[in-house]
């Protein structure tokens, strides 16, 4: 790439859009999807994804020049394609759009490289400025304040975390390239996509016409400015929010708090969430000891009543987390670097920095107070909306007032496939602790049991126990209310479900 890197401009006339979808459509025939991209670069999960691998992936994955290698390396990679290549990979038309908007550049030799990336998140293409636009030389440079962010790990996350159930209205709030007003466009009737960023609001339209995505509106401003009194379905938010001592990019710092933009959206869930709707946010969050970070969720809410569900995927130490967000020319920079947002760190009391992904939903009066619930799992790596909304499911229903009534009617069984881990304690008088964690679930949470959960769990033989389920239990010889009270927490870890009617 060359130092006079130029950014798109991420315009399209009308007389371009058909040129536009076409251009789009042979580049997904050559097979340039997520799973195929991840595939031919032998990564577990496109989030891997990493410059400085760039000559691995080129020499090693990409050596055979097929369509779907060269839209890699052109599309992905910000590699550049010759003539011959371009043209086994783009229809002639194809080729006239891309250089019209000025999606595409030739030099004078006819090298061909792209003004912008196309990044296949699922099975949706969506334009965004480079991931690396500081290429030959990233992490020395500065990059752009108005970059539009590329997707990323944290959209990826976002992405497969939400639930995909049809509905009729979706907010998505800091849409940058507008990746995830994308996907919801396929679920949802109508999608208002917000930034403050207007070249983010640009490639937004842009992304929306090249995929023919009509039922998606973009407009400019500060979060929940432009929306008036209107109420969501689905509120989607991938929120800047790292904890800074910078504040230079518009898309990543979140001021020095990394709070400053997540807060104010949280706060505003109360007015903006339609009952029954569901807000799903990724973010990263400072960790203070001996401090709940859902009390500080709970806190932004202001009192309404809303449920809460976080799901930690990673944890950063502090000293992890400057020196992975640390630049310097030269390795004396760098440290000095790594100090300030070391220090920063430290200043707002941040022992370390976690990746979460929250979901909120109106609370129901009839299951007590609303809650939050804090489960740990990997990130994932596919669609895990529905277990999302399951926990949901599962942690009211744990908190029925009467939960003997559904189980003597409906009958009880084991929610799927369950690894019980036991643990072995060798030379101490400790009591071991036994795990479970359900088999095939995008989201691969391991509970603690203790000895009458997993006494029950490893008894239920076949997938339904009987209805008379409490006399079944007498031989666990222990009271009732203990039973009862083994039950809700394995329906609540979504170990044990209660059998739908019919
Ligand atoms: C981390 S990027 C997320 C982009 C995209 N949603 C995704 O998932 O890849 C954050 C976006 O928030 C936008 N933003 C920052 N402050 C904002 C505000 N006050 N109101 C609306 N958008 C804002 C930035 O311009 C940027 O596009």
């Amino acid at each position: 790439m060359s130092d006079s890197f130029q950014r798109a401009p991420f315009l399209a006339g009308d007389g371009d859009v058909a040129d536009l979808r076409d251009a789009v459509s042979a580049i997904a025939r050559a097979g340039y999807c997520e799973d195929a991209v991840r595939e031919r670069l032998g990564l577990a999960d496109l989030c891997d994804l990493h410059w400085r691998d760039l000559p691995v992936y080129r020499d090693e994955r990409l050596a055979e020049r097929d369509p779907l290698s060269l839209a890699i390396d052109l599309l992905l990679l910000q590699g550049a394609l010759n003539p011959g290549e371009v043209a086994r990979l783009l229809p002639a038309s194809s080729r006239e759009v891309l250089l019209r908007t000025g999606l595409l550049e030739t030099d004078e030799t006819g090298l061909a490289r792209a003004r912008a990336s196309l990044v296949p998140v699922g099975r949706r293409l969506i334009f965004a400025d480079h991931a690396w636009p500081e290429l030959p030389h990233p992490g020395h440079a500065t990059v752009a304040s108005d970059q539009v962010m590329a997707p990323g790990f944290d959209s990826r996350y976002l992405a497969r975390a939400t639930f995909r159930r049809p509905v009729g209205s979706a907010l998505d709030l800091c849409t940058g390239s507008g990746v995830q007003a994308l996907l919801a466009a396929s679920h949802a009737r109508r999608v208002c996509a917000v930034d403050i960023n207007p070249r983010a609001v640009g490639c937004t339209r842009f992304n929306a016409r090249a995929l023919g995505v009509a039922n998606l509106e973009a407009v400019e401003g500060d979060l929940f400015e432009p929306v008036g009194e209107e109420r969501f379905d689905l509120i989607t938010a991938n929120p800047p929010f790292v904890p800074s001592p910078l504040d230079t990019l518009r898309f990543r710092d979140g001021g020095r708090s990394g709070e400053d933009v997540q807060r104010r959206i949280v706060a505003g869930l109360p007015r903006l969430l339609a009952p029954g709707g569901m807000a799903q946010m990724v973010t990263e969050l400072g960790e203070r000891d001996g401090e709940s970070i859902a009390g500080r969720l709970r806190q932004w809410l202001g009192g309404a009543p809303m449920d809460i569900h976080v799901l930690r995927v990673a944890t950063h130490s502090a000293a992890q987390y400057a020196a992975g967000h640390a630049k310097g020319a030269d390795y004396a920079s760098f440290l000095d670097s790594a100090g300030a947002w070391a220090a920063n760190l430290r200043a707002q009391g941040y022992a370390r920095v976690v990746t979460v992904l929250v979901a909120f939903q109106w609370s129901s009066p009839d299951c007590g107070p609303p809650w939050d619930r804090i489960d740990q799992s990997p990130p994932p790596r596919r669609a895990a909306g529905d277990e999302i909304e399951d926990a949901f499911r599962a942690e009211r229903l744990a908190r029925t007032p009467d939960i003997r009534r559904p189980i003597e009617e409906n009958g009880l069984l084991r929610a799927g496939p369950v690894a019980i881990l036991d643990a072995s304690v060798l030379g101490a008088a400790i009591a071991p602790k036994a795990k479970a964690r359900r088999l095939g679930q995008a989201l691969e949470i391991e509970h603690e049991l203790d000895p009458l959960e997993r006494q029950f769990l490893a008894a239920m033989e076949g997938r339904f126990a009987a209805p008379e389920l409490l006399r079944f239990c007498r031989q666990f010889d222990a009271p009732e209310p203990a039973v009862l009270g083994a039950i809700r927490s394995l329906l609540r870890k979504r170990l044990v479900m209660i059998q739908e009617r019919g």
